[in-house]
């Protein structure tokens, strides 16, 4: 059955990045000229996904009004569909909203879905993780699509290397047979400590899943945080038996990330760079800017770093 449904779950309080978002979404951060939430709807549109769900909450009503046609700025419908290239002003595509009322984890967001979902496969994609390919959308909810619809399993998730010392903020797969770009998982372990981590495969915000996961989400106990996290309704799932595979990130695919202060900096710098129009003068301005530093004023990355 093709994939034709997204729920992109934007209810995270966003604490990390207080006081930026303390009053309003990490997912509205611009990366360049646009919202991270806006790159991750247009990258779930270029992947044929035209159902959108998006689950907010708690002072998250900016990312409704963005996605308005007439955003009450005074412009006409056609003016604001060109900003929105390939979502707004399309007849075959609909975007829904419903709100998480109490932050009760990711696992409970995507509860939120079940009734949107109805009995199709769908695809999960964080509303405040882009994955791009320079600064193209990835084709990476395709390519798991195509595993799913191959093998047939319960899910499919994104990982990607990471640092051993990141590991604690991920959830982490353990490969059962063995580790190529697509492997089946025997386990998921959410944000382990660097010990009981099963491997360094870090889950990475695009899911796929049958419907047969809200049933599991029903029954998973909340965790040490008191939050129900998807993390655990999936290690439910291997488990009862049920198949779960991992896609690697291919090597060209970056993952643009508003989860923390660095990769947010690093994030909008790159895709600010890569703007077609103001780029090369930002390129050049950065160049001049580093080059006039002190050099013991360039210290590495925060221990934020993931
Ligand atoms: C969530 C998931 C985690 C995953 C991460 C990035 O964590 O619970 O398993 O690795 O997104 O995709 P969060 O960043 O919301 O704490």
């Amino acid at each position: 059955m093709r994939i034709r449904k997204v729920v992109i779950p934007a209810a995270g309080l966003g604490t990390r990045l207080y006081p930026i978002t303390k009053s309003q979404p990490k997912e509205m951060l611009p990366l360049g000229r646009k919202p991270a939430i806006q790159l991750v709807a247009e990258e779930a549109v270029s992947n044929g996904l035209h159902q959108i769900l998006l689950i907010t909450g708690y002072h998250k009503r900016a990312i409704e009004d963005h996605f308005d046609m007439a955003a009450g700025n005074g412009q006409d419908s056609a003016e604001n569909a060109h900003l929105f290239p390939g979502i707004l002003g399309r007849e075959d595509i609909d975007i829904f909203f419903v709100r998480q009322s109490h932050p009760d984890g990711l696992g409970d967001a995507i509860t939120h879905a079940k009734t949107f979902v109805g009995d199709e496969p769908f695809a999960i994609a964080l509303g405040d993780a882009v994955i791009a390919n320079q600064s193209h959308c990835a084709d990476l909810l395709s390519r798991m699509a195509e595993v799913f619809a191959k093998k047939e399993p319960a899910g499919v998730v994104a990982v990607r290397e990471v640092p051993i010392e990141l590991v604690g903020s991920y959830g982490v797969v353990n490969p059962s047979n063995g580790e190529g770009q697509v492997f089946r998982i025997s386990d998921i372990v959410e944000k382990p400590s660097r010990d009981a981590a099963p491997s360094n495969l870090a889950v990475t915000a695009r899911y796929i899943f049958s419907p047969q996961v809200f049933s599991y989400l029903a029954h998973t106990p909340r965790d040490a945080s008191n939050e129900v996290q998807l993390t655990d309704a999936m290690r439910l799932m291997l488990q009862d038996g049920h198949e779960i595979w991992a896609m690697k990130l291919a090597p060209e695919e970056i993952r643009y990330d508003v989860g923390n202060f660095y990769e947010y900096a690093k994030a909008f710098i790159t895709m600010a760079l890569a703007d077609p129009d103001e780029g090369s003068a930002l390129c050049a301005y950065i160049r001049e800017l580093v080059d006039s530093r002190p050099s013991s004023s360039s210290t590495g990355p925060g221990e934020d770093q993931r």
